[in-house]
């Protein structure tokens, strides 16, 4: 048995044939912590986020995921095993009401389970108190700090076992920015495995207990917490390869 709830080894994984976006990635996720991802524009962070949710499939390397090997699976088991995704771009359906939006991914999977998710509904509008006067109105109307506390509504719901997001902070306000990551630490309490991808480099290393540096597809450095703080500045930008 793996200590971890989400291990990469060596993964190389692109979009096309002959171009490897990833190169011999290795990676991983304990249950109940986060795991920060961090790294230039390009370098490839959300391309590892779609090949963990299975949209991508690694060209070589392995992924396991609660000790099983899903290297093959595709996004809508890999939800049903309990890992979930917040990603960069919106995911939600904007002509559909913030109900409909919360309650569709799980409605389809627990038709039979109506208890089940009805009290889950009601526990994530308790939880997500913004959303609570809004359930009737369509989620493209609602404002950018809004959408996101839906995305992460939407995710909770489920009830995941592992949850990526992606750039959770981008276009939010300091003020709106900062709740996101209230809600992070609810996913942890609640014994989320989470793998964070933040461009605000400190933020990453202050929620994180292990830290991971992708620079043009391969990881450049790893390490805990401890290893990240102090002279920040200068650390990253060595890591970064902007030490000049
Ligand atoms: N759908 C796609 N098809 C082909 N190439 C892509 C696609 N999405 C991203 N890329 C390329 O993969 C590389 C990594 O992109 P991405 O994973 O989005 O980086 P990051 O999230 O770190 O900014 C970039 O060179 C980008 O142009
Ligand atoms: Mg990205």
């Amino acid at each position: 048995m793996s200590e971890y709830l989400l291990e990469l080894k060596s993964v190389t994984a692109g979009y096309a044939k002959d171009i490897d976006v990833l190169r011999d990635v290795s990676l991983q996720v304990k249950a109940g912590e986060i795991s920060g991802l961090i790294g230039l524009n390009g370098a490839g962070k959300s391309t590892l986020v779609k090949t963990i949710c299975g949209f991508l499939h690694p060209k070589a390397g392995d992924i396991f995921y609660d000790n099983k090997n899903i290297n093959h699976l595709e996004p809508h088991h890999l939800v049903d095993l309990g890992i979930c995704c917040i990603p960069q771009e919106s995911s939600l359906f904007p002509f559909l009401t913030v109900r409909e939006n919360l309650l569709l991914p799980i409605q389809s999977r627990m038709q039979l389970f109506v208890n089940v998710w009805k009290s889950r509904y009601e526990e994530v509008i308790e939880l997500f108190p913004a959303l609570k006067d809004k359930l009737g109105q369509a989620a493209g109307e609602l404002s950018g700090g809004q959408q996101k506390q839906l995305e992460f509504a939407k995710a909770w719901i489920l009830q995941p076992k592992l949850c990526l997001v992606d750039e959770p902070s981008i276009g939010l306000s300091p003020k709106v920015a900062e709740e996101v990551f209230v809600w992070l630490d609810r996913f942890t309490e609640r014994g989320i495995g989470v793998l964070l991808i933040d461009h605000n480099v400190r933020r990453v290393v202050r929620m994180s207990q292990t830290i991971f540096v992708l620079s043009l597809g391969a990881i450049t450095a790893s390490g805990d917490q401890a290893k990240f703080t102090g002279d920040l500045h200068s650390q990253v930008k060595e890591w970064l390869g902007l030490n000049f």
